[in-house]
């Protein structure tokens, strides 16, 4: 799976969205790519566009993604048009301070837009505890349209090993249902 091509668009105010996009392309593989929708270059438009998968990342704000992420989506319309991401693979992850939060209207936002560019949508397959009391940490939010992390405001380190960990599974979910949809096998 070395040679697929998997963007990473995100947006980051204070820095925890990007720590877990880190950890997702950990899992995607090596040619995994960050773009930051701050300091989009013509290279990295033409990496999204020869992209076979694209992961959306933005923090939940006020209850749904971060305006500047918002900005960058509504900045594709002119991909729209010419159906010029019809089939690609999408994804996407969304972090915030409550357990709800209603980041679930984030990956909502990022799914609907994913329909709207003819995208493939892959969500989150992990099932952790209670339901499987030996996988404590997995999906700690039970959120399936993508993945949500919830950081934990006041400790040392907010985001929990546990969660970077959910993050780096689920890059490799979505790199192998990649490959599957690209190379037509398991
Ligand atoms: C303006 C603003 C609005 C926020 N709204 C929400 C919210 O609706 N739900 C939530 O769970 N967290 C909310 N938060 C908390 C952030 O989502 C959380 O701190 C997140 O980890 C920040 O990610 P970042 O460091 O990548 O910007 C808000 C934070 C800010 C600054």
């Amino acid at each position: 799976m070395t040679d697929l091509k998997i963007c990473i668009p995100y947006y980051s105010g204070f820095g925890h969205t990007k720590r877990i996009a880190q950890s997702i392309a950990r899992g995607a593989g090596p040619t995994a790519t960050l773009l930051d929708v701050e300091n989009m270059t013509g290279a990295d438009w033409e990496a999204l566009d020869a992209a076979d998968a694209i992961i959306f990342g933005a923090p939940t704000y006020m209850g749904s993604a971060a305006a500047r992420f918002s900005l960058f989506l509504e900045q594709v319309d002119t991909r729209w048009e010419n159906g010029e991401w019809v089939d690609k693979i999408g994804a996407g992850f969304t972090t915030g301070i409550h357990p709800s939060g209603d980041k679930l209207a984030t990956l909502q936002r990022f799914s609907l837009f994913a329909a709207q560019m003819g995208m493939i949508w892959v969500g989150q397959a992990e099932i952790g505890a209670p339901v499987k009391p030996d996988r404590p940490g997995a999906n700690r939010d039970g959120s399936w349209l993508g993945l949500m992390v919830t950081e934990q405001l006041g400790q040392d380190d907010d985001l929990l090993a546990e969660d970077l960990e959910t993050a780096c599974r689920f890059g490799q979910r979505v790199a192998a249902v990649t490959h599957q949809w690209v190379r037509g096998s398991p």
